[in-house]
Parts: structure tokens; C-alpha cells; sequence
């Protein structure tokens, strides 16, 4: 098998330019050597892809699963962080399980009733932007609207009062950055999690709403067959993990490369029409995504001409594909109206994004919104710095200092 000139040399993730700036080897890879050997943090091999296609193709092939637990699959990392899919729950999900959870979420995840959630969260948006402003300036937009805004929309999902956002923010956090933490403060959180979740349960059995949790309680798949106590408990679980950073970093980055060019921004001031379109434009151009999706492969495949054998570990970016010249035209600039704008940052096939209309719906709030309300809106420091997060999972920036 040809890894190309990298060999299995090349450190993965690839360190980045500057924050909003894209690897420099993500061209010269594409071009070159689009199946690359890489040495990932634990020290394990697998293949980096870089290409559009080829990322697409694998995140949409079945026969490359999640099954990253198996004997020769690489680690990731010698101490692996929280992730979706990483505990004995997840796990028991994996497979025809996983596929008739995501079909019952799914029925409830619409487009449509994500655009009803709007009102509702354009008034959370409002709240936070009056705090923030009460507050003054210089303000960290991510701390200030960025962070909190994802938990209280995952928070109304679930029916949870606003008293308690403060506890799901905490908890969200334990759960994806278990590196950080000791495990005794870590089991005491999932355990604190799984009662809390249990009780609400119930309270939602006994007086159901038309929210997503007493839809699931009462759900049955073809079969007849309903989700279990703890299913229904993982499903909040697996919603604030999912949904909480990755939105929380992108309203965060979205808005540093909206404002760290001036004409962009007040074009978007002069025009709010371009606010869907800019959006799915700072999702394309994102260079600062996080780790990509790791693919364990479980039949040999081609890619690009190389036959990547089963047992495989491959890594796809979908950033570095998302700059392909190949699939959009003048990739590395960002340009406002894109259309049509197939990028990947949602991921590819049966598992990408379930959550995707929302997080949409939450940045075009949050953008129509500081459009609206902060129109002299910019960035309080230098591009040059602002600082990526560290971490493996969650790619964004630590904070947006901004003044207006
Ligand atoms: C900008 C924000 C977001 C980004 C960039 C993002 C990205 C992704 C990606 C790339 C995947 C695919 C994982 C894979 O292929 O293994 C994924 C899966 C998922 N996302 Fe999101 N996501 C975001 C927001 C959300 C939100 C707000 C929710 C819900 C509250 C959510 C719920 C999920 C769930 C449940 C899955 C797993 C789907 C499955 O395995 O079938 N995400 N997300």
C-alpha cells in the first residue's frame, strides 16, 4: 500500500497557521498525497484524506463504521476525551440500535420545527446581547453569548426550567473534556446527570408537553418497540455533547471571521439577506473544526487509487475538504452568497449532523441579531491574537474579545 511521501511521519492534527488560518500542508496533501500516513497523539498509524470527494465517499461508505473500540483500531489519543460515542451507552446504541434512535430523533429534528423554535431563540439571543452590553466593553463574545446560548436552546428541547442551565452547562462540559477532569468529580457528574434526567422523566411521563421528551416517551419504532429509561437519559446526554461546543465554538469563530475582514461585515450590516448564505459560507470556511471524523475501515476500499485494507483507521478532514478547489470554486476565499454551498462540516451520510437545522437556526439568530443590535460590532484585538482552544475533540477559539 502507497502512504505517500509523508510516510506514516506526519503528526496529526496538522498545527495550524494562525487561528483562522488553514494548515499549509491541507494543499500541498490534496493535491499530493490525498491518502496520507499520519502518527496520531497516541502514537497510533492511520490515513488522513483530504479530498472532497474522498471524504465524502468514506463518511457515507458503510463499510467504514465507528467502531473505533476494535482491537486494531488506532487511539486517538492515550487518554481518550468524552465524544459522543465513547461510553458503554453509546456503545450499546452502535449499530441497528444506533440507526433506530437516530430515525426516532430524527422524526422530531425537522427543519420545520427548528424554525419554530426561532422566536424563542432570538429571545435567548436578545437576553444575553442586553447582559453583555449591560456589562460593557471589551466583552468576550464567546463567554458572553457563544457559550450560553447552545445549553439553554438544548435546555428548552428537554423541557429543562431555566433555574438549572447552569448545571447542564457544567455537566456538558464534564462529559466532552473527561481529560480535564478526575474521575471521582466525573462519575459524581454522570451520576448527578442520571438522576436528575431520571426524575425529569418522570415528571414528563406524568404531565407530558409537546417537547422532544415526552414525543420520545411515547415513540415506538415499526417494531412497536419504545426507548428504554436509560436510551431516553443517554438521548439528553448524547444532545448536550453534541450540540453544546461545537455550536457554542462556531457562533465563536463565525463571528471572529465575519469581523476579522471589516468589508464583510459591513456588507452583511448593509445587507441582511446574505445572513443564511454567510452562515453556511463561515461553516464551509471553517479552518479550526477540530479533529475531523475517524473512520475504522471493515472491508478493503479504494481511495484515490490506494486500497486502504480492512482494519484500517482513517481520518477524515472534512475542513481540508471543505477548501477543495476541485469541489468549490475559489476555495480559499470566503465569499458571502456561495450557492450552492455543499460543505461538509455537518459530516456525510447516515451519521452526519442530526442536529444540523438547529445549529443553523442558532447562528443565523445569533448573526441577524448582533447585525441588528451591534452594527459598529468589532473585534477588540488584532487577528493575529486570537487563540485556538486546545483540546482534541471541539476545535474553536479560546475567546472573541469584541467592542462596539
Ligand atoms: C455548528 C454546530 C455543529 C457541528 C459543526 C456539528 C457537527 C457534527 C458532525 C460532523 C457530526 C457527524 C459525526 C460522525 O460522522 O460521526 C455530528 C453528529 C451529530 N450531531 Fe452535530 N454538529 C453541530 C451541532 C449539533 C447540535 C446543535 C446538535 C443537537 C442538539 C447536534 C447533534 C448531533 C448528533 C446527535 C450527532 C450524531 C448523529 C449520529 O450519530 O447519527 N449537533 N455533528
Amino acid at each position: 500500500m502507497s502512504l505517500g511521501e509523508h510516510g506514516g511521519a506526519l503528526r496529526y492534527p496538522l498545527p495550524p497557521e494562525g487561528a483562522l488560518e488553514p494548515p499549509a500542508r491541507w494543499a500541498e496533501l490534496r493535491e499530493r498525497c490525498p491518502v496520507a500516513g499520519v502518527t496520531l497523539p497516541s502514537g497510533d498509524a492511520a490515513l488522513l484524506l483530504t479530498r472532497y470527494d474522498d471524504v465524502k465517499r468514506v463518511l457515507s461508505d458503510p463499510r467504514c463504521t465507528r467502531s473505533l473500540g476494535a482491537d486494531d483500531a488506532a487511539r486517538i489519543s492515550d487518554n481518550e476525551s468524552g465524544g459522543v460515542f465513547n461510553d458503554s451507552m453509546a456503545q450499546s446504541l452502535s449499530g441497528a440500535g444506533q440507526a433506530r434512535w437516530r430515525r426516532m430523533l430524527t422524526k422530531w429534528f425537522t427543519a420545520k420545527r427548528m424554525n419554530a423554535l426561532r422566536p424563542g431563540i432570538e429571545a435567548m439571543t436578545h437576553q444575553l446581547v442586553d447582559a453583555m452590553v449591560e456589562r460593557g466593553h471589551p466583552a468576550d463574545l464567546k463567554a458572553g453569548v457563544g457559550f450560553p446560548l447552545p445549553v439553554w436552546v438544548i435546555c428548552d428541547l428537554l423541557g429543562v426550567p431555566d433555574r438549572d442551565r447552569d448545571r447542564f452547562a457544567r455537566w456538558s462540559d464534564l462529559l466532552l473534556n473527561l481529560t480535564r477532569y478526575g474521575q471521582d468529580e466525573i462519575d459524581t457528574a454522570k451520576a448527578e446527570f442520571y438522576a436528575y434526567m431520571s426524575e425529569h422523566l418522570d415528571a414528563k411521563r406524568a404531565d407530558p408537553d409537546d417537547g422532544l421528551l415526552s414525543a420520545l416517551i411515547t415513540a415506538t419504532d415499526a417494531d412497536g418497540e419504545g426507548l428504554t429509561d436509560a436510551q431516553l437519559v443517554f438521548t439528553g446526554q448524547a444532545l448536550l455533547v453534541a450540540g453544546h461546543e461545537t455550536t457554542a465554538n462556531m457562533i465563536g469563530k463565525m463571528m471572529a471571521m465575519l469581523l476579522a475582514d471589516r468589508e464583510r461585515w459591513q456588507r452583511l450590516v448593509a445587507d441582511r439577506s446574505l445572513v443564511r448564505t454567510a452562515v453556511e459560507e463561515a461553516l464551509r470556511f471553517d479552518a479550526n473544526p477540530g479533529f475531523g471524523m475517524p473512520r475504522y475501515v471493515n472491508e478493503d476500499i479504494e481511495v484515490a487509487g490506494t486500497v486502504l485494507p480492512r482494519g484500517t483507521t482513517v481520518v477524515c478532514s472534512m475542513a481540508a475538504a471543505n477548501r477543495d478547489e476541485d469541489a468549490f470554486t475559489g476555495a480559499s476565499a470566503m465569499v458571502l452568497d456561495r450557492s450552492p454551498n455543499p460543505h461538509l462540516a455537518f459530516g456525510a451520510g447516515p451519521h452526519s449532523c442530526l442536529g444540523q437545522s438547529l445549529a443553523r437556526t442558532e447562528l443565523v439568530t445569533v448573526l441577524d441579531v448582533l447585525l441588528r443590535r451591534l452594527p459598529s460590532l468589532e473585534l477588540a484585538v488584532p487577528v493575529t491574537e486570537l487563540r485556538p482552544v486546545e483540546g482534541l475533540i471541539v476545535g474553536g477559539l479560546r475567546t472573541v474579545p469584541v467592542r462596539w
